[in-house]
């Protein structure tokens, strides 16, 4: 069986090109060496534009630095140009099939999100060259630079998505809390316009109190004084925290749904990787999605440690991994595709080694219950992990029997 071959998984030795080591720099996760260093100047030099702008806000400093500022404006446009180029140039060379076609694909880049963002953040100076309109006028347009650092946060790009996947239940949300506005402001129109002809006398007058009253931030400067008034004002208030509370809760059970598709999708993938899952059939697949759960593990981390208990077992979907045997057995290293932690779950015992990741891996995990039912539903998976449990077990020797209470 393929999952539990020991030979050396074949890997992708082609040279990169120019093209897709741009990309690779400009738009890897894996936040290493040059990449690393790229991406951290391009955020630092986003966070500087956008205090830039606060600062020259202040006219002192303005006056004082106007010439900096102007230059600083200039060279920043510079680079943020030279990065909008170099990611269209680069975007073909992406895994994203979208993007592949040298004109199509940068099209339809060009036309995504971040993209769009990217060319608002090198505008301003355009337009400043043709219009001749001063950069103190552009504030506006260039303080949406700090949307450019959608790209570097996950999690803002996944509040992003949350609002977009509930955007219908947020929309039904928003209708109630219009309509409630509109009667709140009726009533409270009806019952103060008397008592109160210049805050209530109208309708539209009348919403900016029920805007307030809704939202609960109730400033104090206009309250009803009539007894309707303060009744209606009393329901109102509380309709509000209502209101107010269903959204958070829409987005808040949106995210962990994302979190969880998420895993989803990022398991599926690791699995597919891992050339015995990927033959298997999508419904055989989407099984053991459902009980492995991905597991990032940094160069150097002890991920089982000798002696402690087993509760779960991992395969490893990218990376190695060594097995640190007793003194004088030499480590074993273990690679993509196959699995470390069995033996404590076959055995019921503590774990015999500890096994340390060489490099960073990515894991999968899977625990004791949902192993045991798996090796019950499939013996032939069954033996052939008994097997290789076996004879790990006869090369490394019979780990001492764990420790009973009492
Ligand atoms: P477990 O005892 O649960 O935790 C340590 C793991 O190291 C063990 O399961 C095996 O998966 C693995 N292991 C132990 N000995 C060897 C070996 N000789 N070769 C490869 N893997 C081993």
């Amino acid at each position: 069986m393929k999952l539990l071959r020991r030979s050396r998984p074949r890997r992708d030795t082609a040279p990169k090109s120019f093209r897709r080591r741009l990309y690779d720099l400009l738009e890897s996760r894996h936040l290493r060496g040059w990449h690393f260093v790229v991406q951290s100047a391009l955020i630092l030099l986003i966070l500087a534009n956008v205090l830039a702008v606060v600062l020259e806000t202040i006219e002192p400093l303005e006056k004082a630095y106007a010439e900096f500022f102007h230059w600083f404006e200039i060279v920043s446009v510079a680079i943020f140009t030279l990065e909008y180029a170099a990611r269209m140039y680069a975007v073909t060379a992406g895994p994203r099939e979208q993007f592949r076609h040298p004109v199509l694909g940068r099209l339809r880049f060009a036309l995504s999100p971040l993209a769009i963002i990217d060319l608002v953040a090198i505008m301003p100076l355009f337009v400043l060259v043709l219009f001749g309109l001063d950069l103190g006028s552009l504030r506006l347009v260039r303080i949406l630079r700090i949307l450019k650092l959608l790209r570097y946060s996950p999690s803002m790009a996944m509040l992003g998505r949350v609002v977009y996947n509930e955007r219908k239940t947020l929309t039904g949300a928003l209708i109630v809390f219009l309509i409630l506005l509109l009667l709140s402001s009726t009533v409270a129109y009806y019952a103060e316009r008397v008592a109160q002809p210049k805050t209530f006398g109208s309708i539209p007058d009348a919403m900016w109190w029920a805007m307030a009253a809704l939202t609960t931030v109730g400033y104090g400067d206009v309250t009803p004084i009539t007894a309707l008034g303060r009744v209606a004002a009393g329901v109102i208030t509380l309709l509000g925290i209502l209101v107010i509370a269903l959204p958070t809760g829409i987005i808040a059970s949106g995210f962990i749904e994302e979190a969880k598709r998420r895993d989803f999708v990022v398991t599926w993938q690791l699995l597919t990787e891992i050339p015995f899952f990927g033959s298997l059939t999508a419904p055989r697949i989407a099984d053991l999605v459902r009980i492995l759960r991905p597991r990032f593990v940094p160069a150097g981390e002890a991920i089982v440690r000798k002696g402690e208990e087993g509760d779960s077992m991992f395969i490893i979907a990218s990376g190695e991994v060594d097995v640190e045997l007793a003194h004088p057995r030499e480590p074993v290293r273990l690679e993509t595709g196959q699995f470390f932690g069995e033996m404590a779950l076959i055995e019921k015992r503590t774990r015999s080694a500890t096994v340390r990741a060489v490099e960073e891996c990515k894991l999968l995990e899977m625990g004791a219950k949902d192993f045991h039912e798996l090796t019950r539903q499939h013996p032939e998976l069954r033996d052939s992990v008994h097997k290789i449990a076996a004879e790990r077990k006869a090369y490394t020797g019979q780990p001492k029997p764990a420790p009973t209470e009492g």
